[in-house]
């Protein structure tokens, strides 16, 4: 295997600074983008931003680790199937780069100043960085496996409820109306009247990167793709969650329904989510 470091540059250092890099001119843009464009749905929603934070990240890696594999959302056709099989072609490759260069498009698009950039690496289908940054915040969520998770230099650790009752707990709602949509909402009406209250902020990246922090109890979304869930379920584990999908299973690259913990009301929150599935 290539070496873990170039020419004096990390895997986690060029992560880092794609991270920061395309934070940075992603900000500079709120409020300020020229074209909007629609995807899968009409919900489904993309800017000339997204297009070029990608293509600034895509062109730093290739330009430290050429040999490496890159798989970010906007060079994928949209829809699920098209992303599952693009995933597909990838996943084995012995370094792959899987990038969310806006984490939060439609927040961006309304000025709302919740999203993120989310970059990670995986080595053999085995994630082994993952960066989340929120430039409105310049917060900074890193983790390197075996190494733990930091947000602006600090360790970080889940938080401590033990129960459902005492969770805060977030979820997201898919531009996919067809099947991911309604088998949330009714993840959500099963969820909402057990849990001390229910968050919905827009990133999912940010969502696994404030559960990583304790700032959230959990996060579960049905119907997401790798490049929305990679980095942030590194950070979780490396702060001491659980990231499974919403049956329980353990977390991989595939992953598209996702139920992430502090670990202590996994199981609680498992049950309540397999219920509402089974109802659906
Ligand atoms: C979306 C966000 C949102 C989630 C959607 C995602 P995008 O990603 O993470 O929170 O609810 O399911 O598609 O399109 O803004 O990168
Ligand atoms: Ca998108
Ligand atoms: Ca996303
Ligand atoms: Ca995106």
């Amino acid at each position: 295997p290539q070496a873990a470091v170039i020419g004096g540059k990390s895997f986690t250092a060029v992560a880092i600074n794609c991270a920061a890099k395309a934070g940075e001119w992603i900000k500079t843009k709120l409020g300020n983008y020229s074209r909007l464009d629609i995807k899968y749905s009409p919900q489904d929603l993309v800017t000339e931003v997204d297009k070029g934070s990608e293509k600034l990240i895509r062109s730093l890696i290739l330009t430290h680790f050429p040999h490496h594999s890159f798989l970010g959302e906007e060079g994928v056709e949209p829809g699920p199937a098209a992303s599952a099989k693009a995933l597909e072609d990838v996943k084995d490759a012995e370094y792959l780069w899987i990038v969310d260069p806006v984490d939060g498009t439609t927040n961006f698009v309304h000025g709302f100043p919740f999203f993120s950039v989310s970059i990670a690496l995986a080595h053999r289908g085995e994630v082994i960085v993952g960066v989340v940054y929120d430039p409105m915040r310049d917060e900074l969520f890193l983790a390197e496996r075996g190494k733990g998770a930091y947000v602006h230099g600090k360790r970080m650790s889940v938080s401590g409820e033990e129960t459902l009752a005492s969770s805060l707990i977030a979820t997201g709602f898919s531009a996919d109306q067809q099947y991911a949509l309604p088998l949330n909402m009714k993840g959500l009406q099963a969820l909402a009247p057990q849990v001390r209250n229910i968050r919905s902020g827009g990133s999912a990246a940010l969502h696994m990167a404030y559960t990583a922090a304790g700032r959230l109890t959990g996060f579960w979304e049905i119907g997401l793709n790798s490049w929305d869930l990679a980095a942030g379920a590194l950070l979780i584990q490396e702060s001491g969650g659980v990231v499974t999908d919403t049956n329980g299973n353990p977390y991989h690259l595939g992953v598209r329904n996702v139920a992430a913990s502090n670990g202590k009301i996994h199981d609680e929150f498992i049950g309540a989510l397999k219920q509402a599935e089974a109802q659906a």
